[in-house]
């Protein structure tokens, strides 16, 4: 290592970044290259600049341009210039954010981006602790880590120092939105997957909220968990999170929400009733590498009760400062989530809310509602594509079903359909199983996203669609624009 190498090669990096984010709009989607053969580790370096230029070349065919705004698998943001900037800088600055002695500045700014995210969702900034995550399932590990807690207390055991032996099964109760992240939270928590209780009364998977109450009223005081979705990954559909918290009030439960992407419809006045409620649950798991529009991967947990955060998570050992968590301000985050070495995640957040500002969030979100719009028009007109759901917010279950196939044979035809898109490149759009059959579920997230890609979206899927069903390919009259 050489300080003389440095300069140059971050200059590489530069060009190299903005020559990725030029070929953003028009670039192929998914990967097409073949993986480079894997040589041996070598002896002798080739220094900074070789190296540089050789992940250069590796990406080439081989990235997927998820930060681009025809992905509209998952639910992906793409980078901002502000976002990406402030990565960039959090790496060469490379702090040490698992306390205000590591790094003042990483946690001056996680405490004022996780206090702007409460102001932008109309959550009281005063009642939350927030903390950065690797994203929501992160966060649920937080939210749900405190929940234990509060529930091994209300058993009289402190399961932070003494665990869940000999304690029974805890009652976590959810609908059938339940995302797989919180599953796999209370795999990692040692609740165990196989507590969760799914209410569900159909194939959306809507919560059973009398079931939901009658299942409360049965534990005869045991404490139980709460599980709501804001915001389910095949549809967005909402859990009704003010009649939740209802309920868990009158039951004394404990109400997480997983709201990876759901809370941005707060910023949204005709979408904003959906979360209605969420102001009043425990803890929340979200995402910033979602809808804010931060890189990878980045995600928040805002908890009621720190105390219990600390409880959970708490690191001791005589190097380290000391972990009074339950002081006026923590400013330990390594004692409020998994992570003890952390990086400074809060940067492109901070730098997220502080470029756009209120207005400018809100103007993204209702965007993507307006594209969400021009994409259920689309599909409705279509005589060969089918809304799987009628839904509100920015993800659009949709189907092909071309005439003269069988309805037994459509779920093969959609996975093909599924397959063939992401090999054809010009859109990334994957299959899921929602409301019993297969069917696409695009998210519109990126900012980047214009009415074309949308409308090249159902281009494409009619196109190649024809293809699979033996009906000829239908032109399509759009294609990517630089
Ligand atoms: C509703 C919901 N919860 C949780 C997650 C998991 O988020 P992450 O991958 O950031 O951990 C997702 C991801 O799509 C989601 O849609």
């Amino acid at each position: 290592m050489r300080r003389d190498e440095i300069e140059p090669v971050l200059r590489a990096a530069l060009e190299a970044s903005l020559e990725v984010q030029r070929g953003l709009d028009a670039a192929r989607v998914s990967a097409e290259a073949e993986a480079p053969a894997l040589v041996p580790l070598p002896e002798s370096g080739v220094g900074a600049a070789r190296a540089m230029a050789e992940l250069v070349r590796r990406a080439e065919g081989r990235a997927v341009a998820s930060a681009g705004p025809r992905y509209f698998h998952y639910v992906v943001g793409g980078v901002t210039g502000a976002t990406l900037a402030a990565d960039w800088f959090a790496s060469a600055l490379d702090q040490v954010a698992s306390s205000a002695t590591g790094s003042p500045l990483a946690v001056d700014l996680e405490e004022a981006a996780t206090r702007w995210l409460a102001e932008l969702f109309g959550l009281d900034p005063g009642a939350w602790t927030g903390v950065c995550t690797t994203g929501a399932t992160t966060a649920s590990l937080v939210g749900l880590g405190a929940a234990r807690q509060w529930w091994g207390e209300r058993l009289g055991v402190d399961v932070g120092e003494d665990g869940l032996a000999g304690l029974p099964r805890p009652a976590v109760l959810t609908g059938g939105f339940v995302h797989a992240s919180v599953i796999k939270s209370l795999s990692m928590l040692g609740i165990g997957r196989a507590s969760c209780e799914r209410l569900s009364l159909d194939n959306r998977g809507t919560l059973d909220l009398d079931g939901l109450e009658r299942r409360l009223a049965s534990m005869g005081g045991q404490p139980a968990i709460v599980v709501a979705t804001a915001g389910e990954v095949n549809s967005g559909r909402f859990d009704p999170l003010a009649a939740v918290a209802d309920l868990c009030e009158r039951h004394g439960a404990w109400l997480h929400v997983d709201a990876a992407f759901g809370i941005f419809a707060r910023v949204a006045p005709e979408v904003a009733d959906l979360a209605e409620g969420i102001e009043r649950a425990d803890s929340i798991a979200a995402d910033a590498h979602k809808w804010l529009n931060v890189p990878y991967d980045s995600g928040f947990a805002l908890v009621k009760q720190r105390a219990l955060m600390a409880k959970t998570f708490r690191l001791v050992a005589a190097y380290l400062p000391p972990s009074t968590a339950d002081g006026p301000r923590p400013r330990v985050p390594a004692n409020l989530g998994p992570e003890s070495s952390r990086r400074a995640r809060a940067l492109p957040i901070f730098a997220a809310l502080l470029s756009e500002g209120r207005a400018g969030i809100r103007a993204m979100v209702e965007g993507h509602l307006r594209l969400a719009d021009r994409l259920r028009e689309l599909v409705s007109g279509a005589p060969d594509l089918e809304l799987v759901d009628d839904t509100r917010l920015n993800v659009v279950p949709f189907r092909f079903v071309p005439p003269g196939v069988r309805r037994r044979d459509l779920d093969e035809l959609n996975q093909r359909l599924g397959e063939r898109i992401l090999e054809d490149g010009r859109v990334f759009a994957g299959t899921t199983r929602y409301r019993s059959v297969v069917c696409l579920r695009p998210a519109i997230a990126n900012w980047r996203t214009r009415a074309e890609d949308v409308e090249l979206l159902v281009d494409v899927v009619r196109e190649l669609g024809a293809g699979l069903a033996g009906g000829g390919a239908a032109p399509t009259s759009r294609s990517p624009r630089p």
